[in-house]
């Protein structure tokens, strides 16, 4: 089943005339079966985020169409769609964004709380995600007192409390060390697996990227090149390291 389906996207920042204009992308098509677990590389100013901006709604292309579950989000009102992200999709981003006054579980509830959902229903969700992600013996501590790796695993457990039809994802082991980049990526492959989540994720970091099970290089806002799993993730780490030396500029970020 398609989940998501995108068409012709471009993004021309700063206006077509504009001499300072920034064509961060030039034609992209992408299609997401449900269960796939996709990365997004590519060097830094690629187009990267621009593509993840703008198929989650929160960037509007210049030309293209972004379809969800079927429906086309540009056809969506403001309020629509606010409501289509919150209850549909997941997102995951660089620097966790938990608020510092509410306990782990408390932010994992927030998407909840804002759909009033039932407070025993909230519990034994949040209990459910939280446990399987082995942060529900935490679940009382604040942001402050726990370890990165911990932070991001709450909020991996926040992006899918509401059961989103994708997790959208920014660099989620950005800021974190190897330790703490290795068992929030082992978090997205066992909602892969076990739960048969969705996922879209932009990573620099061939390791993470490994996880998935299919890369989409992009380079100069186009899709460059594509590959997929076939075996061990050990043998799709080297084929990653492979296309990012043809693909170029990653190897400062190395
Ligand atoms: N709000 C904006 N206004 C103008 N130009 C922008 C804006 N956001 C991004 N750009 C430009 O668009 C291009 C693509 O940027 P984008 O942030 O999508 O790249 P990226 O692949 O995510 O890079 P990185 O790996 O560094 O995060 C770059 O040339 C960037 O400078
Ligand atoms: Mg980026």
């Amino acid at each position: 089943m398609n989940v998501l389906s995108a068409k012709n996207l471009t993004k021309i920042y700063g206006g077509k005339g504009d001499a300072n204009s920034t064509h961060a992308l030039n034609g992209v098509q992408i299609e997401i079966e449900s269960g796939e677990f996709v990365g997004v590389m590519g060097p830094s100013g690629s187009g990267k985020t621009t593509l993840l901006n703008i198929l989650s709604g929160i960037g509007k292309p210049t030309t293209g169409t972004v379809e969800i579950s079927g429906r086309n989000i540009a056809s969506l009102s403001k309020n629509e769609l606010a409501l289509f992200r919150r209850q549909k999709l997941g997102f995951v981003f660089q620097e966790f964004n938990l608020l510092d006054s509410l306990t782990l579980k408390e932010n994992v509830m927030l998407p909840m709380i804002l759909d009033k959902r039932k407070p025993d229903e909230m519990e034994a969700k949040a209990k459910e995600i939280m446990s399987l992600f082995e942060i529900y013996e935490i679940a009382n501590k604040y942001p402050y007192s726990v370890s990165g790796g911990q932070q991001q695993r709450t909020a991996v457990s926040r992006a899918l409390v509401n059961d989103p039809v994708i997790v959208f994802a920014d660099e989620p082991t950005g800021n974190l060390d190897s330790k703490s980049s290795k068992a929030v990526m082992h978090c997205f492959e066992k909602i892969n697996t076990e739960r048969n989540s969705t996922i879209l994720m932009v990573t620099h970091d061939p390791f993470a990227a490994s996880f998935c099970k299919r890369i989409i290089f992009i380079k100069d806002g186009k899709v460059y090149m594509e590959i997929t799993k076939k075996a061990s993730r050990q043998e799709f780490f080297d084929r990653i390291l492979d296309c990012l030396a043809v693909l170029g500029g990653e190897k400062n970020d190395l």
